[in-house]
């Protein structure tokens, strides 16, 4: 039976493999080793992982800027896709948000990420025609 809870030390390597195997192509700085420690300095309990038989399935990093909510990570274990794991998951970071005053959530897909689109278009996002832009202030 697979449960979410919030993060604890023992799920990192699991959020590392789990990670390695979902974004094999991302860049260093969202890998397990340095976006972990950093989200468990900001906001640790936004960051929520699926379990099942205490083994990491899937995870959901979440935060709350005062102004908007903005989900990242949301991944689930290929082996263990299309069972509702994810719907847990995003469903339990809207709640914690919601709980903090959050009205509204945003997220970036990567363009061409329809399977992605679906998922969150089941659960009432919507595409808004905007421009990504970010910057780096540190590698
Ligand atoms: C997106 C993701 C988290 C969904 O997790 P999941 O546990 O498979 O999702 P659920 O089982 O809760 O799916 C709920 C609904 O979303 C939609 N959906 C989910 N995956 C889909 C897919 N591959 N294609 C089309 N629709 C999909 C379906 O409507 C599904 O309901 P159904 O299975 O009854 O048809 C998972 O596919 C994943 O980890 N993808 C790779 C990582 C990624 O790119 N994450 C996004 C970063 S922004």
């Amino acid at each position: 039976m697979a449960q979410v809870v919030v993060f604890r030390s023992e799920h990192f390597d699991g959020v590392r493999e789990l990670w390695e195997e979902v974004f094999p192509n991302d860049p260093p700085w969202n890998r397990a080793d340095r976006a972990l420690p950093e989200k468990l300095a900001v906001q640790p309990e936004l960051l929520l992982v699926a379990t099942q038989d205490e083994t990491v399935i899937g995870t959901v990093m979440a935060g709350y800027d005062g102004h908007r909510g903005w989900l990242y990570s949301v991944a689930v274990k290929p082996s263990h896709q299309r069972q509702g794991i994810g719907s847990m998951l995003l469903n339990d970071a809207e709640r914690r948000l919601a709980d903090l005053g959050c009205g509204k959530i945003n997220l970036q897909v990567r363009a061409g990420n329809e399977a992605v689109t679906a998922f969150y278009r089941r659960h009432g996002y919507e595409v808004e025609e905007r421009v990504s832009m970010g910057k780096r202030l540190s590698n």
